[in-house]
């Protein structure tokens, strides 16, 4: 044990392993490693003496220069596991996985893995391999997570919401083709604002290892050429600026390095075909969230989740919002009858709340 609080040098390495199955195996890299490298590691149980572990471990995560993963059955199929190196990717730490169970084979691996270096350290030469790596830097690029801003008051709404989340995650089950989802409905009906929440979402955030994209289109953009530019500079930061020419060389370029990857590329308001074909290159794994208010642009082969109005109680909790009294039984009925002239619209209701605040503290 170090100690009540964590105390480890920028120099460890931290294990990420599965007690089910990969204790044993974890002991004795971590063993080796001090023994025959003088690298010194991490190692939940051993480390940590009291409190809330999964948040240390995290913690540990983002100090440790490396992380190291045992691979064996359960490791691959813990959410717990999969957190630890969902997020060390997430902070831009190197994950270098060593093969624990000889019987895993490459198809058994997440899509990220498969394209990295996997140590069976029973060879040798493997073995110095990894130690090399382990003795270098560990930083690598950050898992691009990017998630847009989402108002302070919102108002989840958990029926529209779970249909998109569960449209997003099973397009994520079929491997082969590209699905692309689309959130469509008039203006101002909470679309940008759920897809920003499920950018949010552990769980969507588990499903895509590689990343999710955001990018914001809008009616005016003729030109999307930037926008496809700034995606190839958040997935290859090393790349130079290449000065494209046109568009579908661009956008060619962005399916090549999208590749296998498992994204997520939120397209936010679209409203022409020729916006949105650019960023529909390639990539079978990546699935394309699209938020429209014209179904027309969007690809034959796509999936909608409608978006309306809102719920009377959704509506009013809108209205409500930082209302001391909104529970009131006298001011309730008003409240929802005041929805009710707004037609449920997220966006007049939004508006509209900033007036009933104002009235409720005298200023009008
Ligand atoms: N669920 C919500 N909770 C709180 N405010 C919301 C919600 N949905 C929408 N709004 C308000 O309405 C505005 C417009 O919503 P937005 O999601 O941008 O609409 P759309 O993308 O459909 O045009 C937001 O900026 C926000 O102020
Ligand atoms: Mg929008």
């Amino acid at each position: 044990m170090i100690g009540r609080e964590m105390q480890f040098s920028p120099e460890t390495i931290f294990i990420s392993y599965s007690r089910a199955d990969g204790r044993l195996f974890a002991e004795s890299l971590e063993r080796r490693l001090e023994s025959e490298a003088g690298i010194r590691s991490w190692r939940d149980l051993k480390s940590i003496e009291s409190g809330d572990i999964r948040r240390q471990a995290l913690r540990a995560i983002e100090q440790a220069k490396h992380l190291v993963l045992i691979l064996s059955r359960r490791a691959l199929d813990s959410d717990w596991v999969r957190r630890e190196w969902t997020h060390a990717r997430m902070v831009g730490r190197k994950v270098s996985p060593v093969l624990a169970d000889p019987t895993l084979k490459r198809g058994d691996l997440p899509g990220w893995m498969r394209r990295e270096e996997v140590y069976d350290i029973a060879d040798l030469e493997r073995w110095r391999m990894l130690v090399r790596v382990l003795e270098g830097p560990g930083d690598s690029r950050r898992v691009p997570y990017m998630s847009g801003i989402l108002t302070e008051d919102f108002v989840p709404r958990p029926a529209e919401y779970a249909a998109l989340k569960e449209a997003v995650l099973a397009a994520g089950i079929n491997k082969t083709v590209a699905v692309t989802t689309a959130l469509w409905g008039a203006g101002g009906y909470d679309k940008t604002t759920l897809a920003n929440y499920l950018c949010r979402d552990q769980d969507v955030r588990f499903e895509f290892t590689d990343g999710i994209l955001r990018i914001e289109i809008g009616k005016e953009r003729d030109d999307v050429t930037g926008l496809v530019v700034d995606l190839i500079e958040t997935l290859d930061p090393q790349a130079k600026p290449p000065g494209f020419q046109d568009v579908d060389t661009a956008a060619e370029h962005l399916g090549e390095l999208i590749g296998e990857a498992r994204l997520l590329l939120v397209i936010d308001d679209v409203w022409r075909e020729a916006q949105l074909r650019p960023f529909r290159r390639g990539g079978p794994n990546c699935v394309r969230l699209v938020t429209t208010r014209l179904p027309q642009v969007l690809p034959a082969s796509h999936r909608s989740v409608a978006i309306d109005e809102m719920r009377e109680t959704e509506a009013a909790s809108l209205l409500s919002a930082n209302l001391p009294v909104a529970e009131h039984s006298a001011v309730r009925p008003r409240l929802v009858a005041l929805a009710k002239r707004l037609g449920f619209w997220a966006q007049m209701l939004s508006i509209s709340a900033v007036f009933v605040w104002a009235t409720m503290i005298g200023l009008l």
